[in-house]
């Protein structure tokens, strides 16, 4: 194995979060964006995601040395130079706020491995970031923890968030028969060892092969690929994870990305949110990959669920069906407009994309680089959070891992792709009708979709026709448009032209060219509460809870949670745009959120917001013996609202019964109030017919900290 200590002789640069916390107060109050503070609403920003290796190397000094490195990234799999000081001189230089884009994700800034693994013949490092080996340190190939620093106070500076992906899944590839493979898994808190996968007497890790990803337990609680999986409800493992999080949003991260949500336990996931959303609550996103065509209730289901939002798969994949490959229309794509507007309690809140590092890029080598542009275009106009790719606008190419995630191929600022998101990121922020309005579709066929988003009296109209050859005749066309005569927001740069709007929002006839996306738009003032977002939509009493909108006044009013008002000192903050409260104490449950201004005018409510019952612990509840007739599951119901108050419409599961414990034994680990005592029972469902355990409920008192386990048998 070729140079397994690549990357490991920088002592001085291998600090730790944990001695920085000075340098962090230094890096936290320097930001004098109010908007940049701003860290639960997203819909207005433009996210830019960056794979820190392949963007810029600002310094030559922290690359790896022999094998691991490959000088000019003729070799994709080893690490190539890129850092954070190389992202910090390209918002200096005013190449990313240029371009308008306020949020950047960058990869997973932990530590990693720095051996080189050779997979059937491929040399293979961690430069994705992926395989982590301390989530309390950095990962000296990208910087040191002052590099960090440096990079999230130039970027709030400028404007512009930090989002880290964050991969708390797993730590690193290792092999069960052969403790030498690689470095075995090996976790370390804060440069200390706790276990490596092959010596683990304290189960930190899942010892249960590699998943098939035949269900979703199986993938939960077995290895993705050969990556060493950590186990959540192991009371160290759980500690350590909410205390490496806090370490890196102490350094004044405004955002997380977290990897592979599909493969961790739910309920340590919300536990984990509970305890992020009450220590510095920061949008956050995970990652469940959603291949084409695929639509997954449990994806719906976490997402409105877990106190964190999703990465859009279902949306993306129906972009490039339909803009990419050309095996879907514009009405397949209004179809999941609408389909995902139901599914998603905040589809405002879910990250759109049209291709990442898992997957092939957009632009294809010959491909009309018009398709591109639209697919950014109908991104930038779209509901929810937009995340664009680096390198997209530079028209890069690559299909497949790690043809996808080549070094970023020059940083000219003069392409029609750079120019369209600087356009269109600052109608982002100018028209709330993006951010926060709901969307109609107002002319519609296989090539040409014209759709409107609204907020209040703040209107966005966009009309894209895909076909690159045929012009359409727009007739009847309706808007919500005032009347009067609107320019193109891209001002005619994809082919786009002026449009007159008569009374009662009729439309002259007008012909849409060929290949040509235009946004008409207006954004009067809006002057009555209008509530756009809530976030994070979870959380317990006490915590700080943010709603965005328009027309709040400057007077302070009060907020509603159902009937109770919060009023006074509970009002953290009030402005016409944004206020701030103190999440009061009342019954844990789902609650609409609605604003009434000093002049006791309401605003809309939002609805769905989840208060806990307070701070959360992860429990694993199993049963025995619960033997099921086909077509029957075993759920959990309870007396809390983390335990469905007792539903068995909507109780909690299904359970799990193969990996951790086998049928007729069944587990699941669910997030439920810390130092209480529950009532639960087991019940078993099919369809609508329930089976209801016999004899007393059960009872069991939660721990205040850490992770538990209650066994019960079925009471017949
Ligand atoms: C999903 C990431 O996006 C992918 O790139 C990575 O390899 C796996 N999760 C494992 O971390
Ligand atoms: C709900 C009750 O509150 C609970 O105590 C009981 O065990 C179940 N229903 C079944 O009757
Ligand atoms: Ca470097
Ligand atoms: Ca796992």
């Amino acid at each position: 194995m070729p140079t397994p200590q690549a990357g490991r002789l920088r002592p001085w640069l291998r600090l730790s979060l944990f001695t920085a916390a000075a340098l962090t107060a230094v890096a936290s109050s320097a930001s004098p964006d109010t908007h940049v503070s701003n860290k639960q609403s997203f819909a207005t920003d433009v996210v830019y995601q960056i794979v820190t290796d392949r963007f810029k190397d600002g310094d030559a000094s922290n690359n790896p040395s022999g094998a691991a490195f490959s000088a000019g990234c003729t070799q994709l799999k080893l690490y190539c130079g890129g850092d954070w000081k190389g992202i910090t001189q390209k918002i200096s230089d005013g190449y990313l706020t240029g371009m308008g884009v306020t949020a950047l994700w960058i990869s997973q800034p932990v530590e990693n491995i720095s051996a080189v693994i050779n997979y059937s013949g491929t040399n293979s490092t961690s430069y994705h970031g992926y395989w982590a080996r301390d989530f309390k340190k950095p990962n000296a190939a990208f910087g040191s923890i002052a590099d960090f620093q440096a990079l999230v106070t130039a970027a709030h500076n400028a404007g512009i968030k930090v989002i880290i992906d964050f991969a708390p899944n797993h730590s690193s590839p290792a092999d069960p028969a052969n403790s030498a493979f690689a470095e075995n898994g090996r976790l370390y808190n804060n440069g200390t060892l706790m276990a490596s996968y092959s010596s683990d007497p304290s189960g930190l890790f899942h010892h249960n092969g590699g998943t098939t990803f035949s269900s979703l337990e199986d993938g939960i609680y077995r290895n993705l690929f050969d990556l060493a999986d950590l186990n959540h409800n192991n009371a160290s493992v759980d500690a350590y994870f909410r205390s490496a999080i806090q370490g890196w949003l102490d350094l004044g991260v405004d955002g997380l990305r977290v990897d592979a949500v599909k493969h961790m336990p739910f309920g340590w996931q919300k536990s984990w949110m509970a305890h992020i959303h009450g220590y510095k609550p920061v949008f956050t996103f995970g990652e469940w990959f959603l291949g084409v065509n695929e639509v997954d209730p449990a994806n719906h289901a976490f997402a409105n669920g877990s106190g964190m939002s999703l990465l859009d798969f279902q949306y993306a994949q129906r972009v490039r069906q339909v803009l990419r490959d050309g095996s879907k229309t514009m009405q397949d794509l209004h179809q999941t407009v609408v389909d995902t507007a139901g599914q998603y309690g905040q589809v405002i809140d879910q990250v759109t994309f049209v291709d990442n590092h898992d997957m092939d890029r957009f632009h294809q080598a010959g491909a009309p680089q018009r398709k591109l542009e639209q697919a950014l275009a109908i991104t930038l106009t779209s509901r929810g959070v937009p995340a664009i790719y680096y390198g997209s606008e530079q028209y890069m190419t690559g299909n497949g891992d790690p043809n996808n995630r080549a070094m970023m191929s020059g940083f000219g600022t003069g392409t029609t792709a750079y120019q369209a998101i600087k356009k269109l990121a600052a109608l982002r922020k100018s028209n709330a009708a993006l951010a926060y309005g709901t969307q109609q579709e107002r002319w519609l066929s296989p090539d040409v979709y014209i759709y409107e988003r609204k907020f209040g009296t703040q209107v966005v109209l966009v009309a894209v026709n895909r076909s690159a050859s045929t012009a359409t005749t727009i007739s009847g066309l309706m808007t919500a448009l005032p009347a009067g005569s609107y320019s193109d927001v891209l001002g005619g740069l994809l082919g786009g032209g002026a449009m007159s709007v008569g009374s009662s929002g009729a439309v002259p006839n007008f012909v849409l060219g060929a290949g040509a996306v235009a946004v008409w738009q207006a954004a009067p003032p809006i002057t009555s509460p209008t509530l756009g977002h809530v976030g994070p939509m979870m959380g317990k009493p006490g915590n700080v809870l943010t709603l965005d909108g328009r027309g709040f006044g400057a007077t302070k009013g009060s907020v509603f949670f159902g009937s109770t008002a919060v009023t006074g000192a509970s009002i953290l903050s009030w402005e016409d745009t944004q206020i701030k409260v103190t999440v009061p104490s009342i019954a844990a449950g789902r609650y609409a959120v609605k604003v009434r201004n000093a002049s006791a005018v309401d605003s809309n409510a939002y609805a769905g917001y989840q208060l806990l019952s307070g701070p959360q612990v992860t429990v694993r509840f199993i049963v025995t013996n619960a033997t099921t007739a086909l077509g029957e599951n075993v759920y959990l119901t309870g007396d809390k609202f983390e335990l469905s108050n007792w539903s068995t419409s909507t109780p909690v599961g299904p359970a799990f019964n193969q990996v951790v414990t086998s049928y007729p034994n069944w587990y699941y680990d669910v997030s439920v109030p810390a130092s209480t005592t529950l009532q639960f029972k087991f019940i078993k469902k099919n369809g609508s017919a329930v089976t209801w355990e016999g004899g007393a409920n059960h009872s069991f008192t939660t721990p205040a900290t850490g992770t538990a386990t209650v066994t019960v048998p079925w009471q017949p």
